[in-house]
């Protein structure tokens, strides 16, 4: 038997920091429960760019296709702010996502209690948070078409992006969301903009028929999206799992993410369809971005990509306990007071480095053995 593959691509910015934390624990798994993976690692992004003059080689891209899953750090920086559309860092991100057709992207939103006073909410409000974000990530206005910027042969110029939707595409990413229901609490709300879009109406509509003909156990809602940015500062705790389109589901994450406290404690995977050996194609990456002004000075919180591990564990590898057993451990060095910069609040505590909070994690993982 050959070992699981995992293909890291650590990109630009605080990528690589976090990255090499993530290293550690998957070192620390193979060491210590018997799951050693072959890992390879390449370039993506900014640092794809610089190396090729493309944010993702066609060469990364065909390895990305053969592996088992795919970690991903960050992409992006103010040194590729003036590069031309099609050769962007995020552009290597999007291909990735597109040509794996990575149509569901699960975002978990989870608030550990070391954090409850942390976020910019009140305690109660998300004490005990644990909701899922179910993001579509390969269609509507990150790749409709027609699109880019025209002269408006009036003098001026006109910039253009279509919202598509597929009755397929909604259906896909809908039972997904429907799926991942039956394992928590059973509910789904829906957010599209139905009172002003096409697009909308028929998201609206198409969901509607997954839950009746396939998912009649399964309790669906909708709300227009802008009522549910509202109502996840409110009162998030109402939600289950949330599904929603690209553009909206990037807004809403966000959102999400800071009602536990810190951008850099949000994981994601980006799943497709199964692959001949059964796992889905699948992307793992933090839902925070390249942080270019915190870069190389070890401030990162690798969290968000060490939480992004444990959902490989448990969506590619199988291995829900071991996943359990990971988020335990980030949990218990949470609670003892460990904090990266981006945790401090008015708290009285001295901040711990990137590496520091990886070697932490990983003696969490030797003391729970
Ligand atoms: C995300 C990011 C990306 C997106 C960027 C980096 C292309 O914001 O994953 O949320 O917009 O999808
Ligand atoms: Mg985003």
């Amino acid at each position: 038997m050959t070992n699981p593959s995992i293909l890291i691509l650590p990109g630009d910015g605080i990528g690589p920091e976090v990255m090499t934390e993530v290293r550690k624990v998957i070192d620390w798994f193979g060491a210590n429960r018997g799951m050693a993976f072959d890992v390879s690692e390449d370039l993506v992004g900014g640092a794809a760019y610089d190396a090729h003059g493309t944010p993702l080689a066609d060469e990364t891209m065909a390895r990305a296709q053969s592996v088992d899953a795919v970690l991903l750090g960050a992409v992006g920086g103010p040194k590729y702010d003036e590069l031309d559309f099609a050769v962007k860092p995020e552009r290597g991100l999007l291909r990735l996502r597109k040509e794996m057709d990575l149509f569901a992207n699960l975002r978990p939103a989870v608030c550990f209690d070391a954090l409850a006073d942390f976020s910019s909410l009140k305690h109660d409000v998300i004490a005990g948070l644990d909701i899922m974000i179910v993001r579509e990530l390969t269609s509507g206005v990150y790749f409709g078409e027609p699109r880019g910027i025209q002269d408006d042969n009036e003098g001026g110029r006109v910039g253009i992006n279509t919202q598509r939707y597929t009755t397929s595409e909604i259906r896909r990413v809908a039972r997904s969301a429907f799926d991942l229901a039956r394992k928590r609490a059973g509910r789904v709300c829906s957010m599209e903009k139905a009172n002003v879009m096409e697009s909308g109406v028929l998201w609206r509509e198409e969901v509607q028929w997954v839950r009746d003909n396939e998912y009649p156990d399964v309790e669906l809602s909708h709300m227009y999206a802008d009522a549910g940015a509202m109502q996840l500062v409110r009162w998030p705790k109402q939600f289950d799992v949330i599904v929603t389109d690209n553009l909206f589901g990037d807004l809403l994450s966000d959102v999400a993410a800071m009602l536990t406290g810190s951008l850099g404690m949000l994981p994601s995977a980006s799943l497709g369809a199964p692959m001949a050996n059964g796992r889905p194609k699948a992307l793992y990456e933090p839902v925070h971005g390249s942080a270019p002004d915190i870069a190389g000075q070890g401030k990162a919180n690798p969290i968000a990509c060490i939480m992004s591990f444990a959902m490989a564990l448990r969506y590619s590898f199988d291995r829900g306990a071991e996943a359990d057993r990971l988020e335990a451990a980030v949990e218990k060095v949470l609670a003892d007071g460990l904090r990266t910069p981006d945790l401090m609040g008015q708290q009285d505590l001295a901040p711990v480095s990137t590496a520091e909070m990886g070697d932490a994690i990983t003696a969490a993982l030797d003391a729970g053995i």
